[in-house]
């Protein structure tokens, strides 16, 4: 076994540095925290064999650090200190996942051994968790960044379902990978030769999407005056993604549904139905139980798209897979922005980035890097490089749009405009999935003076070719 790691967690310095350096002297990998909080920084960052514990600690609790060590890392084993008297704790503990409990003030003999056993447990579960990874298929896809069993139970059921036909709605926050998903499921599926077609519902009115989807034969209305093919036939034999369902009205989540039952389609304006095979995905950052609970969707609609759920948890409920994440922006995603000239993610940034809400998820975890990036000069990204709203640890009101900045400071060193220019272009078409329309809006510019901008650096949506008003192909 190559040498065991351990994190040593107490709040009294001088008992810490006692058992830090016995176990140093018996050949652990030793770090220390002084406190919870600082011990789930280091275990996001690295994986430990072994967490030995303080149970009573002001701030956050031994057994509060239990809990969240066995959610996160399943292989980690804890052991906890107990001091005199509280054996009762130390039981509980025990019942809660705890490896084995010490009785301060330890003995050597006891502290080593019950550490050697630990870290033996950690290997061996390691040994099983990549086992069954493997027998498991992959637990990876790529592309999609998260360790956290939250995320790999999304992950396992993306892979599970990917391969059938099978209706699946993804559910989650604004910014958590709903489209990202929806993609894999596409691409996993043995559609993935066919283009996955995708519309986003709240970015047209009703009655453009209808058509979008539908298409409309020869002379439907005026000014139809050739056959148009909808989204819904463009999909046939590959997926349909429906962005924002919950924004459908009324009529078109008829519509809708007739389609899902039966199957086949009918184009505005024409007679003859045909037949379609199409793999629907639909998304929303809504909760649509409740949106049928209130009568804003359909609950037959709801019942025929919500055949398999899938429901990405929020960024703050997954925090060690932010350090992962980070660091795919800076060095895949973004590297085209510093050409591998920036280096690292300073320890100090990862730990304002680790103890940040992320209201905005992941999307907003990545355009502070991208934002970092453009401003950082050295070779890692400072505390300076971030947002404020990140060093400030505070969330921005809900919804950019909502969000008034405080008058915008130029730093004493000054900036580069045209780079900040760029960035905010980039910022708002990424919030608003690169509706031109839309990012105008937020910018306080019309359509035609950001569209100049646009061309005028080249921007374009990463992954995919814009259509017109809100429609990916
Ligand atoms: N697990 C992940 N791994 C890597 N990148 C991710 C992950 N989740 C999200 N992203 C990235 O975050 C950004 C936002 O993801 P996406 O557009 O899929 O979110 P969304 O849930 O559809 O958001 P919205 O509700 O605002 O439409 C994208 O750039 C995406 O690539
Ligand atoms: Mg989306």
């Amino acid at each position: 076994m190559s040498q065991a790691s351990v994190l040593v967690v107490e709040d009294n310095d001088l008992e810490r540095q006692i058992t830090v350096e016995t176990l140093r002297e018996e050949g652990f990998a030793v770090e220390e925290a002084a406190g919870g909080r600082r011990a789930l920084e280091l275990l996001a960052l690295s994986q430990f064999d072994v967490v030995l514990t303080d149970l009573i600690m002001p701030g956050m609790t031994g057994e509060e650090l239990l809990a969240r060590v066995r959610a996160d890392h399943p292989a980690t084993q804890v052991v906890v200190l107990t001091a005199h008297g509280t054996i009762d704790s130390a039981v509980k503990a025990m019942k809660n996942g705890a490896f084995y409990y010490l009785a301060k003030p330890t003995d050597r003999e006891s502290l080593v051994l019950s550490m050697r056993r630990a870290a033996e447990l950690a290997s061996l579960h390691q040994e099983n968790l990549l086992l069954r990874t493997r027998l498991e298929g992959k637990l990876e896809i790529e592309g999609i960044i998260g360790q956290h069993p939250s995320f790999q139970e999304v992950v396992r059921i993306v892979r599970k379902v990917a391969p059938s036909s099978s209706t699946v709605l993804v559910q989650g926050e604004s910014g958590t990978g709903k489209e990202l998903i929806a993609r894999a499921i596409h691409r996993l599926s043995p559609r993935a030769a066919r283009p996955f077609v995708a519309i986003n519902c709240s970015a047209i009115p009703d009655n453009l999407i209808e058509n979008e989807l539908f298409g409309h034969e020869r002379g439907a209305f005026t000014g139809a005056t050739e056959r148009k093919m909808g989204l819904i036939e463009s999909a046939d034999k590959s997926t349909l993604f429906l962005d924002e369902i919950a924004d459908l009205g009324a009529g078109l989540q008829g519509k809708i549904l007739r389609v899902l039952q039966e199957k086949e389609l009918r184009r505005v304006g024409g007679n003859e139905a045909f037949r379609v095979d199409v793999r629907w995905v639909a998304a929303t950052n809504r909760n649509l139980a409740e949106e049928v609970a209130e009568g804003r969707f359909r609950d037959d609609l709801y019942y025929r798209v919500n055949v398999v759920t899938i429901t990405l948890p929020p960024l703050r409920e997954r925090r060690s897979d932010i350090p992962l994440l980070a660091e795919h922006a800076l060095n895949h995603r973004f590297r085209h922005l510093h050409g591998g000239r920036i280096r690292e993610i300073s320890r100090e940034v990862m730990a304002l980035l680790l103890d940040y809400p992320w209201p905005g998820n992941v999307r907003q975890l990545e355009s502070a890097i991208e934002r970092a990036i453009l401003l950082c000069e050295g070779e890692a990204i400072q505390p300076a490089d971030l947002p404020s709203e990140v060093l400030s640890r505070r969330p921005p009101g809900r919804g950019a749009e909502r969000l008034r900045p405080e008058r915008f400071e130029i730093p004493s060193e000054g900036l580069n405009f045209e780079n900040l220019e760029r960035d905010l272009l980039l910022q708002a078409m990424e919030k608003s999935d690169w509706v031109v329309a839309k990012a105008a809006r937020l910018l306080g510019m019309t359509y035609k003076t950001l569209q100049y901008r646009l061309e005028k650096f080249g921007l374009k949506r990463p992954d995919a070719k814009t259509v017109s008003g809100g429609l990916k192909a």
